[in-house]
């Protein structure tokens, strides 16, 4: 069975779900964000996934590409109306396989600590910053680690208790390898369903290291789409890098 050193392994587990499970995420502030930044660009969006956020953002008249290492994913990006003209790679963001130059490169929700070591991250930035042509910009949208939620490495949660199912979120911290295993184990008439997930988090100046390796600068920090200014006390962060 394949597992989490696939790049297709997350895609392939949630295509069927995918959607559905992540229905409340509104990707507008996203849009706007994006398509402010982009003008008449070429745009590139890393993790594409099932075009959450490319569909809207082409609706706008932005010319999106977009890689994504699972064929599941896609496949449910292509069965939605507009999905079909979006050009798409199937392969590894870390390697960026796309030919440049873009104006924009974006990898939202998270999908940058789907590559599972320092080194491959570090490896996506500077893909990133070879595709990117003079002035090009580099955004992500990350969560900030925060290590209160595990007791002793680990985190038990019930997403959901119905009458009919039960939704549990099982994690496992590794604090040397910045590593986060979860489960999404749902049970229900149908029997038990594993949904798996791994992350390997970065800090932020983590990630600004490897952007300053890559090439790259930060140019502007958020808590969030709209705009909200970083700090301590934030739990995410948009950031924009860009090439000079
Ligand atoms: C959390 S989803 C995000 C999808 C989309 N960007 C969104 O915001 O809804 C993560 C995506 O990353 C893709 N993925 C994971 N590892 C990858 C890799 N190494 N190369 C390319 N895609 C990868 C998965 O197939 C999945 O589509």
């Amino acid at each position: 069975m394949a597992g989490f050193d696939d790049p297709a392994f997350y895609g392939d587990c949630w295509a069927g779900v995918y959607d559905e499970h992540f229905a409340d995420m509104d990707p507008r502030p996203a849009v706007e964000f994006l398509a402010g930044l982009a003008g008449d660009r070429r745009v590139l969006e890393l993790a594409i996934g099932t075009g959450r956020v490319a569909l809207p953002l082409a609706g706008r008249g932005i010319a999106v590409e977009g890689i994504d290492a699972s064929e599941a994913m896609v496949a449910r990006l292509r069965a939605k109306p507009g999905g079909a003209s979006i050009p798409v790679v199937i392969g590894d963001m870390a390697q960026v396989p796309a030919e440049g130059p873009f104006g924009l490169v974006y990898l939202v929700f998270n999908a940058l600590f789907g590559l599972l070591s320092q080194a491959r991250q570090a490896e996506c930035f500077r893909n990133v910053a070879r595709v990117l042509g003079r002035g090009g910009l580099f955004v992500i949208e990350c969560f900030v680690p925060n290590l209160t939620r595990f007791d002793r490495g680990q985190r038990v949660q019930a997403r959901a208790v119905t009458e009919d199912c039960a939704v549990l979120e099982l994690s496992r911290h590794d604090v040397v390898q910045q590593c986060i295993t979860i489960q999404t184990v749902t049970f229900d008439g149908q029997g038990t369903h594993l949904r798996p997930v791994a992350l390997r988090y970065s800090w932020p100046s983590e990630l600004d290291l490897m952007a300053q390796q890559a090439g790259l600068r930060l140019r502007d920090r958020y808590s969030g789409w709209d705009r909200q200014s970083f700090d301590s006390s934030s739990a995410g962060h948009v950031s924009v890098f860009q090439r000079d």
